[in-house]
């Protein structure tokens, strides 16, 4: 449930992560994001930029699963429930942020994904195991 510093270190660092979501028809939607970072071991931030269908997803069920692209760095699948921010603190630090790297940007949301289950994806024994 608690994310180590390497992992911390991995999202703060990785360009992308992989966002999976499910529609109420658990239709599985997986789409790259880029605005994302730890607040704190429990919590990632994630930055509802362009997201449509996994917004909407989010919003009719608030269960979401990320990986790093650069798997090798991070092997491991975090999964939780999130809190949708559309305004408030994390939601003005969030647009700061997003317009700090591209004024034209207009997020419509912080999404923090609260972890609650942390798996390996190291090919091997370990694979799929939970590690938290
Ligand atoms: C390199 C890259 C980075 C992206 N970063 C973000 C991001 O930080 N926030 C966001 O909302 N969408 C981002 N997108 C767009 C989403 O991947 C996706 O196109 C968007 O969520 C719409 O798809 P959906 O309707 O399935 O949600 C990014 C796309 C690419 C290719």
């Amino acid at each position: 449930m608690v994310m180590n510093k390497e992992m911390m270190d991995a999202l703060e660092k990785n360009n992308i992560v992989w966002l999976a979501t499910a529609s109420n028809e658990s239709t599985p939607n997986l789409v790259p994001i880029g605005f994302v970072k730890p607040l704190d071991s429990e919590t990632i931030l994630l930055v509802a930029n362009f997201m449509n269908k996994s917004f909407e997803n989010l919003k009719n069920n608030p269960q979401a699963s990320v990986a790093v692209a650069d798997i090798s760095e991070c092997p491991y699948q975090f999964k939780g429930t999130v809190e949708i921010h559309e305004s408030g603190k994390y939601f003005d630090d969030a647009v700061e942020w997003a317009k700090s790297v591209m004024t034209q940007l207009a997020p419509k949301a912080a999404i923090l994904l609260k972890v609650t289950e942390i798996y390996s994806v190291q090919p091997g024994p370990d694979a799929g195991k939970r590690v938290d």
